[in-house]
């Protein structure tokens, strides 16, 4: 928000103080903060209740790239307390006629009291943020950043595994352009994994400036580039597709396309009690016979995007408790 921004990455605060925050990185909030949303998460899960905690309020979706999951579940979540949604759909907005993110994003702080904005471009949720007097939470901004799809997946790492803390964490996919796996990696930097593997090809590892925040946050890691080495030993199996719209060259892309891929052969090689979580939405790398798997997570994952934006929304508008 305007005259308050938090210097991205800090983490220094580490009492609740979530009231009127941007969220634009995961790396912003403490562990702290962090688990009071799950507990306020955990009251959503299950059968929905009418509520009005939010009734007051109008929450905008500005969504500047395709979405299906992270603006649905914003919405319902918005919805499910009571509060309106206005949605800007760029394809029929002004955008159209060159209004710049400036101008939409004035004219979205007049209109609602939070804003979730998704954008292809690094830095146009901060940047949003900056300009908006109401709060502005970042829904992916290019591939960067994707705070609460972060949330959402340790939120149910700790549901389903009941803990985050002592875990072996193996991600696996493109690590170098997927927002999803780079946000997961800086969450986890707030907690004690045992483990974590990130397993790419070669030409999707991670970027430099990833790997160096997650050194410097003192996360122990190993890179692979073979998922049958680590899949024995690992309690969380977090992919990703390969993210074509983000390569600066679709020859880079030729190259690397179907390069892997999780097959039931493979899971069957798995620790048991192991988890599969994937962002989605899949392509070649996670095969429709996977879900009847017992580890296959990802679609109690994308229901959990409910209440875990339920408790979001509620923490940053101060709607009080469930
Ligand atoms: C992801 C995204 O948009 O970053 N999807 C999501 O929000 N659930 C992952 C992806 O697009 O691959």
């Amino acid at each position: 928000m305007r005259r308050r921004i938090e210097p991205l990455g800090a983490d220094a605060v580490s009492r609740d103080a979530w009231k009127g925050r941007d969220v634009i990185s995961i790396l912003d909030f403490s562990r702290s903060e962090l688990e009071s949303l799950f507990e306020a998460a955990n009251e959503f899960v299950g059968p929905p209740k009418p509520r009005k905690n939010l009734a007051d309020y109008i929450v905008a979706t500005a969504f500047f790239e395709p979405s299906t999951r992270t603006r649905l579940s914003f919405t319902t979540a918005a919805l499910r307390l009571g509060a309106k949604v206005i949605d800007l759909s760029p394809d029929v907005s002004s955008i159209l006629k060159g209004e710049s993110l400036h101008d939409t994003t004035m004219m979205l702080e007049g209109y609602s009291d939070l804003i979730v904005m998704r954008h292809p471009s690094e830095g146009a949720a901060l940047l949003a943020a900056e300009l908006s007097s109401v709060p502005v939470v970042n829904g992916g901004d290019g591939s960067q950043h994707h705070p609460s799809q972060a949330m959402l997946d340790l939120f149910t790492v700790r549901r389903l595994k009941g803990r985050i803390d002592g875990l072996t964490y193996t991600v696996l996919g493109d690590n170098r352009y997927a927002r999803s796996a780079a946000s997961f990696l800086y969450g986890l930097t707030k907690f004690k994994p045992k483990m974590v593997y990130v397993v790419s090809p070669e030409s999707l590892r991670p970027r430099d400036e990833i790997i160096k925040q997650l050194k410097g946050l003192g996360l122990r890691f190993e890179q692979r580039s073979d998922l049958e080495q680590v899949i024995g030993g690992t309690d969380v199996l977090y992919l990703t597709r390969i993210q074509k719209e983000r390569f600066p060259d679709p020859n880079e892309y030729e190259k690397v396309k179907g390069s892997y891929k999780l097959t039931k052969d493979v899971l069957a090689r798995g620790k048991s009690g192991m988890i599969v979580l994937h962002p989605l939405p899949r392509s070649t790398e996670l095969p429709y016979d996977v879900d009847s798997a017992k580890s296959a997570a990802y679609m109690t994952q994308a229901h959990l995007g409910v209440p875990l934006r339920m408790a979001l929304l509620l923490k940053v508008l101060g709607g009080g408790r469930a």
